[in-house]
């Protein structure tokens, strides 16, 4: 076997370290001819966001492989067959400056799913590329060459991820600043096509915008960040504790859990629980994720986590029952009672949520847990608990399991089918939440490539995944003789977005507009979306407002008010009361 990539993957930080020609290591591709006259980052920066480019000229940059490297790696057409992400809808991802970035410092912030994976065997070789492939029998990485390498199970002594990309840096030194901008210009006017985007009600061309926007205001003035370090975390989760109007609990990735009092005063903030040395937060969507209240929490203070931990090698998601303090105002620090394990098979789309029906059962979203396309097909396997919406019954132990599965699951005495199955096809469905005067359930499943989709779920549903993404069909490899699929209500394309974040179905006051508006967002336009429906069709969408961070959850309290939490470490409350749903801004 021969080694893909260099064995250390040097990360240049600055040109300056260009300067110091630590270029051999930059991949074997071209490599940049690097002066001491070559402009500094910042000079790239500066021109390339302040001049335009020439988009035919930079195409044939990106092609020319003599001088760069970009096409060895990115295809633009949707097939995604490279290395690197397809960049056929780059320009709707991301604004210049975020290109810019992208291009000049790879590894300041990593696509999902395209993280470098550093494999050592057992016979001492080191491979290291983009995982494309992961089965029992082994795995298959592309490396920065464009070369697929099968490594067996049995050869692999270790496995882990890398926070530096295979994307090389210092691609913009062999360009001038003419010719980077023009590369960039062309980048940017890589756009999804319009003419699709129209051919379905779910999927809106346009989504107008509130003539008012409702406004976002700082629940607490201070940041609730841990110290950052170069693997970058956030906050997950914001909770109201049940019948303590004034107390709210906040979550970090990292495994910190917050109990926010508000006071005349202003807050309280304090530690409620820390197990930031339990919960595996560094790579990808993992870590301390959500948690949920047992529907009898005065009587028995129980509540329920969702997180992932490091076990036998393999990134596992864990669901936990604990209980808070007879004064509920901490954790017990009783041991944990462990509900459910699943085994990822990558690191990405571990589903984030968990929250209880008004039947009083536990519900669990999973992601199909990578790598992308779901090559497995581990949505439409009824078999596995990857890619699905999971009912059990906390309250009853059956068979050995330290939970029951309700007598009404749909799967439950099928043969082939893991009866704590509630509805399947999904790819990392992040947040789901009840309507609380219908009982809708509402979820929202992150896309890979092309659509993000909010849906209403149903007992024993299939919602498509990886047969389709939102409306669009995506592969035939899994689809089952006979199944049936469900289409969502809303789904948006990258001009609008590209990780959806499920919120809630605004029930605060009864005169608003907004009343029975489901609610929801985006991650990276930070843009906040609210919907109508009539039988699962889409009525009315509109761009409500947005927030300056991430926008990584939502949070509803008792109240019926809904908060924004932005992953940088800001609660947001959101402010209805000046906005009405039906006026939109003319164009
Ligand atoms: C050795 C393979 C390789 C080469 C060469 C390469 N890239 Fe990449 N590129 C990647 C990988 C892998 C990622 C995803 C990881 C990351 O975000 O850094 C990526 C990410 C990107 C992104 C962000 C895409 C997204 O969806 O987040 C852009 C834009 C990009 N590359 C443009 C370029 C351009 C322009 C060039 C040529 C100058 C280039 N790349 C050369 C592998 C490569």
């Amino acid at each position: 076997m021969k080694t893909l990539t260099p064995r250390v993957f040097v990360c240049l930080l600055s040109l300056a370290f260009v300067w110091s020609s630590e270029l051999p290591s930059l991949a074997q591709a071209p490599t940049a001819q690097v002066t001491a006259q070559s402009p500094s980052l910042d000079a790239y920066r500066i021109f390339a966001t302040t001049h335009e480019g020439d988009v035919a000229r930079g195409a044939s940059l990106f092609a020319n492989e003599q001088k760069l490297a970009c096409a060895k790696c990115h295809s633009v057409d949707g097939r995604a067959s490279t290395a690197g992400p397809d960049l056929f809808a780059v320009g709707d991802k991301f604004g210049r400056r975020d290109l810019v970035e992208a291009v000049l410092i790879p590894s300041a912030t990593i696509s999902p799913g395209y993280g470098t994976v550093i494999v050592e065997t057992k016979a001492g070789e080191e491979y290291q590329g983009v995982l494309k492939q992961a089965t029992g029998a082994g795995l298959q990485l592309m490396g920065a060459d464009g070369k697929l390498v099968s490594i067996a199970t049995p050869d692999i002594k270790e496995q882990r991820g890398s926070t530096v990309s295979l994307m090389p840096e210092g691609s913009h030194a062999v360009l001038s600043l003419q010719e980077f901008t023009d590369l960039t210009e062309y980048l940017a006017a890589l756009r999804q096509p319009e003419s699709i985007l129209v051919s379905n009600h779910g999927l809106p061309g346009l989504i107008p915008v509130l003539a008012k926007p409702v406004t976002a205001q700082p629940f607490f003035p201070q940041e609730l960040q841990l110290p950052r370090s170069r693997v970058q975390t956030g906050l997950t989760a914001f909770h109201q504790v049940p019948g303590f109007g004034n107390v709210f609990l906040v979550l970090h990735q990292k495994g910190m859990i917050w109990r926010m009092e508000k006071t005349k005063a202003g807050e309280e903030k304090t530690v409620f629980a820390d197990l930031t040395s339990e919960v595996f937060s560094l790579r990808g969507p993992n870590g301390l994720l959500d948690m949920a209240f047992h529907p009898k929490f005065h009587q028995n203070r129980k509540y329920y986590l969702k997180y992932q931990v490091f076990e036998e090698g393999k990134v596992t998601t864990v669901i936990v029952e604990k209980q808070f303090t007879a004064d509920f105002k901490g954790d017990s620090g009783k041991p944990a009672r462990r509900i459910i394990k699943i085994v990822s098979v990558a690191e990405d789309h571990s589903g984030g949520c968990l929250a209880f029906g008004p039947d009083g059962f536990l519900y669990i979203v999973m992601g199909d847990t990578g790598p992308h396309n779901d090559p497995n097909g581990h949505a439409q396997n009824l078999q596995l608990l990857l890619g699905k919406l999971l009912r059990i019954d906390v309250d009853r132990t059956e068979d050995g399991l330290p939970y029951a599965v309700p007598s009404d699951n749909p799967f439950l005495g099928r043969a082939g089918a893991r009866p704590e199955i509630w509805a399947y096809g999904f790819r990392n469905p992040w947040r789901f939440s009840f309507d609380r005067v219908t009982g809708d359930l509402w979820l929202a499943d992150v896309g890979q490539d092309r659509e993000e989709e909010v849906a209403i779920v149903h007992r024993g549903e299939n919602h498509g995944w990886n047969v389709y993404e939102g409306f669009e069909p995506f592969s035939n490899e899994y689809r089952k003789e006979g199944r049936t699929f469900t289409t969502p209500v809303f789904a948006y394309k990258r001009k609008f977005g590209n990780s959806v974040t499920g919120g809630h179905v605004y029930r605060g006051d009864k005169q608003s507009s907004f009343y029975g508006v489901y609610l929801c967002g985006d991650y990276t336009s930070k843009r906040i979306f609210g919907l109508t429906q009539e039988n699962g069709t889409l009525k009315n969408i509109r761009q409500i407002g947005s927030i300056p961070q991430g926008l990584v959850s939502f949070g509803s309290d008792e109240a019926g008010h809904i908060y924004a939490v932005g992953y940088e470490g800001m609660i947001y409350q959101l402010d209805f009361s000046e906005s009405c749903f039906d006026e939109i801004k003319p164009e």
